[in-house]
């Protein structure tokens, strides 16, 4: 994890926040790279779970919500972690991360749990008073639920289908970050699928299957990947069943998305306390009923560091040692860099056009300093599936070389067959 955060820094990846200050603890900032790798991982999911689909549609909630709401869902009572203090060292730990009764930095005396509250609260208008009171959401998830009818009616869905959401969600954690792993500010990438209370079984096991055959797509070595399900005591205070997708990071086999049957839990504490009717006609069955829903959630933060963490490697090559990111080409941040071998004899400016051309169509690095090996490296390690070379015989026959990251093996092309040749695999 050491080098990898290394290397985020390094290559423009990941910065922690406010570092000039000393910086801010478990909140992170991305670089160059990192904003386009994550946003590249953001519409990976948003086409595979929307555009690629007609039962699913989009939206995007704002961040602060009625406080009703958070009080219908149960998160401002039940939102909440157990902490414990040191009575000796006044470190604060979850108290079901710790064994035992002592202390695990000083060996102190612990306090008993107390209930934390994981939501951040602020104030609306100019007096921060009681009533005045507002949530930074802790879920996307619930901007999708009090808008069931909003999208339902324009859109003319039928049940089953589901509404998805990208967006930012806070929670007041305690427990130390591993990086990007768990922050105070992310993102999560959310999809509510409404159903018939009586297929809620036979669709929570297809969106099982959807989603972790997503992490495929994404190029995630599967033997990283692992199912979890929830027990009895683990289950959140609106979930019937709940399966984590899990990767082993360095740090242990860690949740990166779960799938929840969360029923009509929500649906139903929203129509009762809203007064609203959140039920569904069936035109079929003539029945009405309260849909449940399957919820699939991940975090695209999470997901960045999987995608990073599963691409990170370390390779001997010629005695010298190679660090890669072998980032699917779907979601690499620079598709292909452009590099005149030298800088004279009329390469730049071959370069610069086929730059230029190349960038209509995907994202393009131009690199004209040091030498080409040097030039490779740099690429490597952003992840970059492809260097393309403009050399001496570029300007006798208009072809340049294409060397692929992971083989390192070059190949000659006629440069207007580029967009093709690359194009066909960033896709
Ligand atoms: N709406 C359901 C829900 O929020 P969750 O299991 O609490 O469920 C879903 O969170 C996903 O959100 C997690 O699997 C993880 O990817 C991401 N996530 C949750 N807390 C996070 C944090 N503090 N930092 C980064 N990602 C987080």
């Amino acid at each position: 994890m050491e080098k990898l955060v290394s290397l985020c820094k390094r290559r423009g990846f990941i910065f922690q926040s406010s570092e000039i200050y000393g910086g801010l603890g478990s909140c992170w900032d991305y670089g160059p790279l990192g904003v386009e790798l994550k946003n590249n991982i953001k519409r990976f999911w948003w086409e595979a779970m929307t555009h690629r689909r007609d039962d699913i549609e989009g939206i995007d909630a704002a961040i602060l919500m009625a406080p009703k709401v958070w009080e219908t869902s149960g998160h401002v009572e039940g939102f909440t972690d157990p902490l414990v203090d040191c009575k000796q060292c006044k470190h604060r730990f979850r108290a079901d991360q710790v064994t035992g009764d002592k202390c695990p930095d000083c060996g102190g005396e612990l306090t008993q749990p107390r209930q934390f509250n994981l939501m951040f609260k602020t104030f609306l208008g100019p007096v921060e008073e009681e009533s005045a009171i507002a949530y930074l959401r802790p879920e996307t998830a619930q901007g999708i639920y009090v808008n069931f009818l909003n999208v339902m009616g324009p859109s003319r869905q039928k049940i089953p289908f589901g509404i998805a959401q990208i967006g930012k969600a806070f929670r007041n954690e305690i427990t130390p970050g591993n990086f990007i792993f768990r922050t105070l500010e992310f993102e999560q990438m959310e999809m509510q699928y409404f159903v018939r209370p009586a297929e809620d079984k036979k669709w929570f096991e297809y969106w099982k299957e959807q989603r972790r055959q997503w992490y495929d797509e994404l190029g995630i070595r599967p033997e990283k990947l692992r199912w979890h399900q929830h027990a009895e005591d683990e289950l959140a205070h609106y979930a019937k069943e709940a399966f984590d997708i899990e990767y082993e990071f360095s740090f242990g086999w860690k949740e990166i998305e779960g799938i929840h049957n969360r029923t009509d839990f929500d649906l139903g504490r929203h129509r009762e306390a809203s007064g609203k009717d959140l039920s569904y006609f069936d035109d079929q069955t003539k029945e009405r009923f309260v849909p449940f829903i399957i919820e699939t959630s991940a975090g695209a933060d999470r997901t960045t560091l999987v995608v990073l963490a599963d691409a990170y490697r370390e390779e001997e090559v010629k005695g010298e040692k190679r660090v890669v990111l072998g980032i699917s080409p779907k979601i690499a941040p620079i598709k292909a860099a452009v590099f005149p071998l030298v800088k004279k004899d009329g390469m730049p400016e071959a370069a610069d056009k086929i730059y230029h051309d190349l960038k209509k169509h995907f994202k393009v690095f131009y690199d004209d300093g040091g030498a080409v090996g040097r030039r490779y490296r740099r690429m490597d390690e952003a992840g970059t599936p492809y260097c393309i070379t403009i050399d001496g015989q570029t300007l006798e026959d208009d072809t340049v070389t294409v060397r692929e990251r992971d083989t390192m093996v070059q190949t000659r092309h006629k440069t207007g067959e580029l967009v093709e040749v690359i194009g066909g695999k960033v896709g």
